[in-house]
Formats: structure tokens, C-alpha cells, sequence
């Protein structure tokens, strides 16, 4: 689904956005995290960065869960009340698009675009309550790929979902392996979901030479099939490690 329209990872590279006018809001649950990621109940109880996390609910609902997770984002230097009036302002045009598309998509779990708009919707707004509380105790942080704020393995686990392939049409595979090395120089373990671009229908065409580059740099790459697919066919995650 079309969310962030990400012009400025195009005009600069992948900087934080100018203003808020340059991306579409739109963020998903606990609930599709754990099923994209395949997260296991010892996966969710470790550190995790989600970063790219956007106005997902994921840091909320595992907040509520007893669970600190760390979210990153450039978009998280603007307020909630400015994000929130930005994701007023696009929500019908996200809509509209879902509705375009609706042929790219399995409307199993969600029966219509007006469902997948509730849902979305939902998780907004969860994000929306709890990122004051978040920032304040620094589990909202601003920062991009490829170059994050974070120490050496500061997490076991860093989770990047709908940035890197689901805008394979903008940023280069430079930017994907910069990327992933950064997210694996801060984590254990990498965690990219899905493989497939945004409206696209198979794998991204930076998966196989990314996995390539990775695994001659002394990385270990492996593709697993995930108990989630909306996107026909995005049903892949992939999991990166640096091997010692
Ligand atoms: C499509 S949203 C995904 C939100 C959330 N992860 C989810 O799946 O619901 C992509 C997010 O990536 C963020 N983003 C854009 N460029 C980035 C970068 N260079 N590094 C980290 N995040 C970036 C955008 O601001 C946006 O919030």
C-alpha cells in the first residue's frame, strides 16, 4: 500500500523530510508485526529497534505489554499533533489507492479498503496517544538510515518494515546494502519485510545482488516464508547476521 511517498528519499538520499507535506502516514499493528516478522515470544522480550517504524502501534502495544522497544524515524521531530493532521489530510488519498489496487492485494483478513482504513486507522491513533510518553522516555528517536544513533549491538533484534525493497524504484541497492550493514552493525540480527516493492508483484531486484554483496562481506543471509501476506505474494522476510 502506498504510504509514505517518500520524494525526499529521492531529492536527498534519504534525509529526513523537509516537511510533513512530503510523506503519507500510515502504520500498522503488534498483531501484523509479530506475524511479519514471525516473532517468537523470546523475539518480543528482547531489544528491539524498529527502525523506519512510522505511525505503527508496534512500540505502543508493546509498551502495554511490558515491553520496551526503541522506534526510529525522521518523521518523529515533527509533533503528534502535526502528524496526526497529516494523516488526516492523506487517509482518503491512501484509500483511494487501495481501492486502484485492490487486485495486488488479498482481502482475506481485511475484506475492503474501507476495513483496511479502519484498521490502519486504529493503529494511528494508538501511535498518536503514546508518542509523547515514547519520546519522552526516548523510545521515539529521530533518525534515518544508513547512519543511526545507536552503539554497537545496542539490540538484539532491529526490524525494518515497508522502507527498504518497497521503494526499490527510488533508493539504489548502495543504499539497501548501506542500510542493512547499519542495521546490522547496531543488532544482532536484521530483519527486512517484505522483499516485494510497493505494487509490485514479485521480488525486489536488489534482493539477490544485496544477498550476494552481504554474503561475501561475511554476513549470513537467509529468506523465510512468514505467516502474513496482504501484498499477493509478500510473504517474505528477510534475516541478516553478521557472522563473528
Ligand atoms: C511505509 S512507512 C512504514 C511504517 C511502519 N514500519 C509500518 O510498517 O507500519 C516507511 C517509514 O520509513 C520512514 N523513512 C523514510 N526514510 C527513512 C530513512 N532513511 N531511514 C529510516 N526511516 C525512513 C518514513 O518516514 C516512514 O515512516
Amino acid at each position: 500500500m502506498a504510504e509514505y511517498l517518500p520524494e525526499h528519499l529521492v531529492r536527498t538520499g534519504g534525509s529526513v523530510p523537509v516537511s510533513l507535506d512530503q510523506v503519507v502516514p500510515w502504520g500498522r499493528s503488534l498483531d501484523e508485526y509479530i506475524r511479519m516478522f514471525d516473532l517468537s515470544e523470546g523475539d518480543l522480550s528482547s531489544a528491539i529497534l524498529d527502525c523506519g517504524a512510522g505511525p505503527a502501534s508496534f512500540n505502543a502495544e508493546m509498551r502495554h505489554r511490558g515491553c520496551t522497544v526503541v522506534s526510529c524515524d525522521p518523521i518523529f521531530r515533527f509533533s503528534a499533533a502535526h502528524i496526526s493532521r497529516r494523516i488526516d489530510d492523506t487517509y482518503y488519498l491512501i484509500l483511494e489507492k487501495a481501492v486502484d489496487n485492490r487486485d495486488k492485494f488479498l482481502w482475506h483478513e481485511m475484506k475492503s479498503p474501507e476495513q483496511l482504513g479502519i484498521i490502519r486507522m486504529a493503529a494511528m491513533k494508538q501511535f498518536l496517544e503514546h508518542f509523547p510518553l515514547g519520546i519522552s522516555e526516548g523510545r521515539y528517536r529521530v533518525a534515518e538510515l544508513p547512519s543511526l544513533p545507536f552503539r554497537d549491538f545496542e539490540f538484539d533484534l532491529a526490524l525494518c518494515s515497508h522502507l527498504l525493497f518497497t521503494y526499490s524504484h527510488m533508493l539504489s541497492i548502495e543504499f539497501h546494502l548501506a542500510a542493512v550493514r547499519e542495521l546490522c552493525r547496531v543488532a544482532r540480527e536484521a530483519r527486512v519485510f517484505p522483499l516485494m516493492p510497493n505494487f509490485g508483484e514479485n521480488r525486489s531486484e536488489h534482493v539477490a545482488p544485496l544477498i550476494e554483496q552481504l554474503t561475501a562481506e561475511g554476513y549470513r543471509c537467509a529468506i523465510r516464508t512468514v505467516p502474513y501476506e496482504f501484498q499477493k505474494g509478500g510473504n517474505e522476510m528477510l534475516l541478516v547476521r553478521r557472522v563473528d
